[in-house]
């Protein structure tokens, strides 16, 4: 739109999702702020160069730094909309337990400059209640501001829940062309998020509540885990009984009841 003047956006977190995310709202002409904790992540894209390998993204990341349009920096500053992607591993429990401290330690930062009109939007995968636990913990922080379903009346910002289904190798086209679910806190934080993510998402974006969104995630990982042990097994077996386990696979696929 002629005119119009585009969000100023927060990455919070450039790694293998974070970066790309904020090379390509970037390209979509937002000013973005790239935020990391690692001195040499951020120095490594401030000289317009990359730490991680992916098809296409040395050029782009170049590109959007050259034009000023992607910073980085181990500093948080005021935004209208954040991203957050940082990880959400396993803690080191023995359980498998999820380690969501690196997410409240970003939402933590975000307080920090959180402003009336803000989005505050999270990527990384994570357990289903962890939205509203990083709302908990703003809310906290923030008691001056109106926090989404915490409030009868209009919140002053919105939270939402927005998981990544990209494959290495092909991350820039799969992150503008895949098809993303955003789970509001509210339908309004849901609507709010959708806005941003029609500027660089060609993909249909669906709207639903956060903690929906947050089990899709799951859901679609554990799904395709499940189909490479499977295809996994299914290769040990042929290969004991002598067969071509992708001639299996060809005719057992093609071939429907
Ligand atoms: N890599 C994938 O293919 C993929 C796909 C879908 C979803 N995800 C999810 O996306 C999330 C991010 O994964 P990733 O692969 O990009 O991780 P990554 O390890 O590549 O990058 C994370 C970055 O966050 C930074 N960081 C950590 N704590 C921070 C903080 N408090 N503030 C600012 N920066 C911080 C780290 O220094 C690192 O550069 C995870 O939840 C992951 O499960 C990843």
């Amino acid at each position: 739109m002629q005119g119009e003047v585009k969000p100023q956006v927060c990455v919070v977190g450039l790694g293998y999702i974070g970066l790309p995310t904020a090379a390509i709202i970037a390209r979509a002409g937002c000013p973005v702020l790239g935020l990391d904790v690692t001195q040499h992540v951020v120095d490594t894209i401030n000289r317009g160069e990359i730490h991680i390998e992916e098809v296409d993204l040395d050029g782009l990341v170049h590109g959007v730094v050259q034009r000023g349009l992607l910073r980085a920096s181990t500093q948080i500053e005021p935004a209208d909309v954040f991203v957050i992607a940082v990880p959400t591993p396993f803690a080191k429990d023995g359980h498998h337990t999820p380690d969501i401290s690196y997410v409240l330690a970003a939402a933590t930062e975000v307080a920090g400059v959180i402003k009336p009109g803000d989005t505050v939007i999270l990527e990384s995968t994570s357990p289903v209640g962890t939205t509203e636990q990083m709302r908990d913990l703003m809310a906290g922080l923030r008691p001056d501001l109106k926090f989404p379903g915490k409030t009868k009346e209009t919140p002053d910002v919105s939270i939402a829940y927005c998981p990544e289904r990209v494959l290495p190798g092909r991350i820039l086209e799969e992150l503008t062309n895949n098809d993303r679910s955003i789970g509001g806190i509210t339908p309004r934080c849901a609507r709010k998020a959708l806005a941003f993510y029609k500027r660089f998402v060609r993909g249909t974006c669906v709207t639903t509540d956060a903690r929906s969104a947050e089990m899709t995630k799951l859901v679609e990982n554990a799904y395709r885990d499940v189909n490479i042990a499977f295809a996994n097994e299914l290769s040990i077996v042929a290969d004991r009984m002598g067969l071509d386990v992708w001639e299996v696979i060809k005719l057992a696929t093609a071939i429907r009841a």
